[in-house]
């Protein structure tokens, strides 16, 4: 079955095609970065104006890839939330039509689901049940994958997502958007020398906003005696020595051996390092999406709609029209 994946909430237009679920026949990304980086950081109204103009083109290079045409194509997956409401927008409206025009099914897909399948496109036999560590630019979720199609959130975060405060880290230490790399690019020059503020809580939420504060006040205060590649380490590594430990106590409190990480965080080596050294010490199996699968892609949001229709969670387009973006979308719903 050949499903033709969309994903547009944020900044980047991708289209990717995909065979039964694991093999990507085509994966093309346009990404928006250069324009909102002039703003320091996505520019809602803008992105959607830039996914309204690239889609039907990234549609064509995807299938070109591919060496396919629209005939070829089961169903579509689409993200329908959550993200910005108008850029989510353009990818479903497009979706829809284009279903409606080849009489085939939509599968409406969650953007968490999709960050957690970029784990089955990188592990050809990987199967649940395991915990996922989604760390993202809008979630740090610690999640019971029972299934496929059946998700748990155990742990989550109450305040900002770890890569939100990757970004607002960035920003003050004027490093250019999207910051998440840029502070770890800058934390491989520094030392740990600055002694953050860590939250705990007695469950396995999460909360970032504390850190984030004393970093900016650290820089406020310092100015410009402040050195900046000790600073962006000490953040770096006390984020993830945090997200490791509540993701050790999660393996313990479900009794499961196996974890998978997810999300446009996951391309940190610092926190890839440390998830695959915990999992050694444990004797835990450990499994790091491939990162061309780790910031957002459509290959992975295919791979989850793939589940999901073999599961019954398909739409016959007539049905289905009314289809609509959700920006706050819940995982499981
Ligand atoms: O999953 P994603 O592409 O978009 C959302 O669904 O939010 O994640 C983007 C986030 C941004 O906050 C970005 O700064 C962060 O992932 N990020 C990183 C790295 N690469 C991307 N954060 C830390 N280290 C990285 N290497
Ligand atoms: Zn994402």
């Amino acid at each position: 079955m050949i499903c033709l994946g969309i994903e547009s909430s944020c900044d980047e237009t991708a289209v990717a095609i995909i065979e039964d679920g694991r093999k990507v026949l085509a994966n093309i990304v346009s990404t928006q970065i250069p324009i909102h980086k002039k703003f320091g950081g996505v520019v809602p109204e803008i992105a959607s104006r830039k996914h309204l103009t690239n889609i039907a083109f990234v549609v064509k290079e995807a299938l070109d890839t591919a060496n396919i045409g629209f005939k070829d194509i089961d169903y579509i997956g689409v993200t329908y939330g959550p993200g910005l409401i108008g850029a989510l927008l353009v990818g479903v409206a497009y979706a829809k039509s284009l279903a409606y025009a080849l009489n085939i099914p939509i599968v409406p897909t969650h953007h968490i689901e999709g960050h957690i399948a970029a784990n089955y496109l990188t592990y050809e036999k990987l199967e649940p049940p395991f915990l996922a560590l989604v760390v993202s630019g809008g979630h740090t979720h610690l999640i019971h994958v029972k299934n496929y199609t059946e998700f748990d959130i155990i742990g989550k975060t109450r305040d900002d997502a770890v890569g939100e405060a990757f970004d607002k880290v960035a920003r003050v230490l004027n490093l250019p958007y999207p910051g998440g790399p840029e502070v770890s690019k800058l934390a491989q020059e520094g030392k740990f020398t600055y002694n953050l503020p860590k939250t705990k809580f007695e469950n396995l939420d999460f909360s970032f906003s504390g850190i984030k504060t004393a970093v900016i006040n650290i820089a406020h205060k310092e100015g410009d005696k402040l050195n900046k590649a000790d600073l962006a380490c000490s953040f770096e590594q006390t984020v993830t020595d945090e997200l490791i430990e509540n993701c050790m106590k999660a393996m313990k409190q479900l009794n499961t051996n196996k974890v998978v990480l997810a999300g446009g965080v996951s391309a940190n080596r610092v926190l890839r390092e440390k998830l695959e050294k915990a999992c050694k010490e444990r004797k835990y199996e450990c499994y790091l999406p491939d990162l061309k699968y780790c910031t957002d892609n459509a290959a992975m949001i295919a791979s989850a709609a793939h589940f999901n229709y073999i599961s019954g969670k398909k739409y016959d387009i007539l049905d289905k029209l009314n289809l609509n973006a959700i920006a706050n979308l819940k995982i499981g719903e």
